[in-house]
């Protein structure tokens, strides 16, 4: 019998805190929903008391699942543990995770403690959060820069005060594999109750090491490893769930213990996240990108046809890749659309709400004859922004292109129901279509990015647009998603506007507080 290996996902939490990778609360329960499908052990759903926006969504989440343990991120402080619990109580299993910097330098100019105040408050907000649970993690935040002794003390100290998983996180993505796992193995060594307590780590990819990281503690005894849907998170971001679960599974001659994830899952949640998020994935990420089978030399076509093992150590179908597959039409009803989604991972909370996505549904397959899973993906979340606090709204649209001719754009929007119209010309018709925007609404914001990609193959693919603004150092990712894809760009651009403008103030975990 193998070990086996807690999967522990943080695409909600620190995912969520790549800058402009907010999610709402419908997009947090889609995502742990398809979470769940893929059976991750741990589904970290966010910081409670961040926002009151955030303790709902976490709410949401702990009230939407069945299967999967639902955790809550908290300072030590009283306030964040008791808020925290308060998010979570009604999941079926939840656990709270508390954390404090413990490398020198993070005590000394962040949190301008002592290690011995560093000390006691852990070991209190162990005590608290016991109070409420008996599933506890505590994660010593840059465990990598802290002094080796120290930790040691701590970890002693929180697993005698009740923590049952403690996690020993490489904050700045500063650990190397060989380094960081024989440092896990030592600690592991040198806390005297280390049997007491899951041992867990969480790596950052600033070195575009926090996969191998992860793994090399893994062979040195790590039972959890914190990770994320497309390697989403803070700056360059988190170990990627899907290349620790594939490489565990792939290589079982080589690790000594097993994961129970569904990897037929693993695509989904991939295309979901990344829409949610508008982050695309890289063409060649290993897993998920959409060259990851893909077998383009003639060589490798001709070793693959022949025997696919000669250039292929995982098969696409187990990481849930099938060929674009054509779901629904124009003539599918109700009951087939129902079904379609709630395989997929989305529940309508009312008729209402399965209503106004089926009307949706039926505009698009009038312009569209063939719609594939992607699709639907993108019409659910098109209706989640929808239906969300949005209050710059676009009415209608009129582009007119014409070879050696100016592009002209003439656009209504609503605003807050107040419907305005501007008219402008550009270099092509998504330039004038966001002059036209701009006119309206003055915002001043950066255009930093903007992409766009086919949702599926043809010309007759949805495009779904990305675009990252900046204003004043904020900076937030928009998404849309059409047929036409100067209307799928305007909406990507209204989508960012919204949250640029009409902000809601969060707290981030690790920027102060105890
Ligand atoms: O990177 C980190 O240290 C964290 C902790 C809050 C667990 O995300
Ligand atoms: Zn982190």
């Amino acid at each position: 019998m193998k070990d086996r290996l807690i999967i522990f996902d943080t695409t909600m939490r620190d995912g969520e805190q790549s800058p402009g990778a907010a999610m709402t609360k419908a997009e947090k329960v889609r995502i742990a929903k398809a979470l769940e499908r893929l059976k991750v052990d741990v589904i970290e759903a966010g910081f409670p008391i961040a926002s009151p926006g955030d303790f709902e969504a976490v709410q949401a989440v702990a009230r939407a699942v069945r299967d999967v343990t639902v955790c809550g991120l908290a300072r030590t402080g009283d306030a964040d543990i008791d808020r925290a619990f308060e998010a979570l109580k009604d999941a079926p299993s939840y656990r709270i995770h508390t954390f404090i910097a413990t490398s020198p330098i993070h005590m000394q100019k962040k949190l301008k403690m002592a290690p011995d105040e560093v000390l006691e408050a852990a070991i209190r907000a162990v005590k608290r959060a016991r109070n409420y649970t008996d599933n506890v993690e505590f994660s010593c935040e840059d465990s990598s820069r802290s002094e080796f002794d120290f930790l040691s003390r701590i970890l002693e100290a929180v697993i005698d005060a009740g923590a049952t998983t403690v996690n020993l996180p490489d904050t700045v993505g500063y650990g190397v594999p060989d380094q960081y796992g024989a440092f896990i193995g030592r600690l592991i060594e040198n806390v005297p109750n280390s049997d007491k307590a899951v041992f867990s780590v969480h790596c950052h990819n600033d070195l575009g090491l926090a996969v191998g990281n992860s793994l090399a503690a893994v062979m040195h005894g790590a039972r959890q490893v914190e990770c994320t849907i497309n390697g989403l998170g803070e700056r360059a971001g988190n170990a990627s769930l899907e290349e620790i679960v594939m490489a565990v599974r792939t290589r079982k001659d080589y690790f000594p213990c097993e994961t129970r994830i569904e990897t037929t899952e693993i695509m989904n949640c991939s295309r979901l996240v990344s829409t949610i998020t508008g982050f695309p994935v890289q063409p060649n990420k290993a897993i998920v990108g959409a060259n990851a089978f893909a077998h383009e030399s003639g060589i490798h076509q001709d070793g693959v046809l022949k025997h696919r093992e000669t250039y292929e150590i995982m098969r696409a179908q187990d990481v849930g890749l099938n060929s674009n597959r054509i779901v629904l039409g124009k003539l599918s009803g109700r009951n087939a659309f129902r079904t379609r989604l709630k395989e997929l991972g989305t529940e309508f909370a009312s008729e209402a709400d399965l209503n106004d996505v089926f009307k949706r549904f039926k505009d698009l397959a009038d312009r569209k004859s063939e719609i594939y899973d992607e699709d639907l993906q993108a019409l659910v979340s098109d209706t989640d922004v929808s239906v969300s606090n949005e209050r710059i709204k676009l009415v209608s649209l009129r582009c007119r292109t014409e070879t050696g001719e100016t592009p002209v754009a003439d656009l209504m929007l609503a605003i807050d129901g107040e419907e305005r119209s501007a008219s402008a010309t550009g270099d092509g018709p998504v330039d004038a279509a966001y002059k036209a925007v701009e006119q309206v609404m003055a915002s001043g914001a950066n255009l930093q990015l903007y992409s766009v990609n086919a949702i599926t193959t043809g010309t007759d693919s949805q495009g779904e647009v990305t675009v990252r603004l900046e204003r004043a150092g904020r900076i937030v990712n928009g998404q849309g998603a059409d047929t036409d894809i100067i209307v799928a760009s305007v909406k990507a651009y209204l989508n960012a506007l919204n949250k640029i403008l009409f902000p809601v103030h969060r707290e981030h975990p690790q920027v102060a507080g105890v």
